[in-house]
This record gives structure tokens, sequence and C-alpha cells, in this order.
């Protein structure tokens, strides 16, 4: 079947653990095919930071939940050269780095468990998976919240790998952290997301996998590319 503008792949899916390198490859995929990028985790970190702000405990699944489904949350084109990829606006408010705060990252995990937290975000990201022409990065998106994605790709990448990159993400963001803590801190995290009950993280069994752990990003990217034409001009 064809997708919007004629192509046959145009809903595309990329999900796998933290720091394997989704968003810049989806970052890049979507800038060369003219698809909207649209990175769910942001979602899940936002709603971890109200509740943070609102004093709610992220034990709480009833109050996170309705956090969830009142979240006035924007995603836009970046209007600061500071590195960001997107300006993240909640309630009115840019909170494009504070969602990536050590303590988002401590608790997101936990608030991305409850029903009531997915069924919301899931929801909204359907509706932006419907329009097509876009490729989608999070962790079930081939498995639950696009399964008939035209291209399911799950980037995977040895833990140290993504520990040692999200490490260098923080040191160039002028931050001093500890490698050992966020390597502790991803192990629990991928812990977490791979054995919750909803959506745990793990390949849809049509998705490709690629190992990141030693591409470089045109690498990575040519490898998808290659996929795509081979979807949309088999021989
Ligand atoms: O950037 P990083 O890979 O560290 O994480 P992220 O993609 O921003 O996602 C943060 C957290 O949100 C994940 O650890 C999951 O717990 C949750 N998440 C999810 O449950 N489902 C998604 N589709 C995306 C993120």
């Amino acid at each position: 079947m064809m997708g919007v503008n004629g192509q046959m792949v145009s809903t595309i899916a990329i999900d796998g653990p933290a720091a394997s390198g989704k968003s810049t490859l989806a970052k890049k995929l979507a800038s060369k095919l003219g698809y909207l990028y649209f990175d769910t985790g942001v979602m899940y970190r936002a709603v971890t930071l109200a509740a943070l702000r609102h004093g709610v405990p992220v034990g709480a699944e009833e109050a996170v939940s309705e956090i969830a489904q009142k979240l006035d949350l924007d995603v836009r084109p970046p209007s600061v050269k500071d590195g960001r990829q997107y300006d993240v606006i909640m309630d009115g408010e840019d909170v494009t780095w504070e969602i990536r705060s050590p303590e988002v990252d401590r608790n997101v995990s936990q608030v991305s468990m409850y029903a009531g937290v997915r069924d919301a975000m899931t929801k909204l990201q359907r509706e932006i998976g419907a329009r097509g022409a876009v490729v989608m990065v999070g962790r079930d998106i081939g498995t639950v919240v696009l399964p008939d994605a035209d291209l399911k790709i799950y980037l995977d990448a040895s833990v140290e790998a993504r520990a040692r990159r999200r490490f260098e993400e923080c040191v160039s963001r002028g931050e001093s952290p500890e490698y050992e803590d966020i390597l502790e801190g991803m192990r629990k995290r991928d812990r977490i997301d791979s054995t919750r009950e909803l959506a745990p993280l793990r390949p849809a069994s049509d998705a490709i996998i690629i190992n990141n752990t030693s591409l470089s990003v045109e690498q990575a990217l040519e490898e998808v590319l290659e996929l795509i034409v081979s979807r949309e001009d088999p021989v």
C-alpha cells in the first residue's frame, strides 16, 4: 500500500534502549526524507517533570495518571541554537532541558509503567502517526503504538557504549557527572523498561535489529536508507 506522497515507507518506527542513538538517527533520517521527527520519550519525561513539580510522589499511580491526562504539551521546531533538536513547551514554559535532568532520568521509568499514563500518551502518538510521513522514536512504537508501521528499526548498543554517549552529552552541556552513576542509572532504567507488564521494551517480530555499538551516525543512516530503498524498489 502506498503511503503519503506516493511513498511506500511513510511511517517509520525506531525503538531501542536509552541512548542507543535513536534520536540522532531519527532526526537525520526525518530531515533527509522531509518527514516529521517525533521523539515519544519527551512525553514521558514531561509527565515525570510535571509530577515532580506538583510534589506528587511518582509512586502515586492515580495522581500521576491524572497529570498525564491533563498535560498541556507541545513539541515545536527549535527556537534556540543550544544543541536542542526541538522546543518542549509544557504549560506555556520551555522545559526542553529540564526534562533531561538527573531527577527526571531517575523517575521516568516508573512513571512510564502506568496504564493511565501510557493510554494517554499512546493516543496522542497514534494521532500523529496516522498523518504519515513520520519517524517516531521510543520503546514501544513498533510493538504497540504503530504496529502497522511501514518500517521498524530496533537500534541497540552495549550498555557501556550507551552510558559513555550519555556521559559525553552531559559534559558537553557543562555538567560534571560520574560515568559510574550514569551506567548504573541506565542499567536500572533498562531493567524497568524491559520487564514492565505494559508495552515492554523489545523488538517487534518484524523489526530490523541494528547494533549501533561501533557504527558512525552516517553508517547507521546509510543502513536504514538502504532498507527503505529496497522496500520501495524491490528487485
Ligand atoms: O533519551 P533516552 O533514550 O534516555 O530516553 P527517552 O527516549 O527520553 O525515554 C525516557 C523513558 O521514557 C524511557 O526510559 C521509558 O521508561 C519511557 N518511554 C516509554 O516507556 N515509551 C516510549 N515510547 C518512550 C519512552
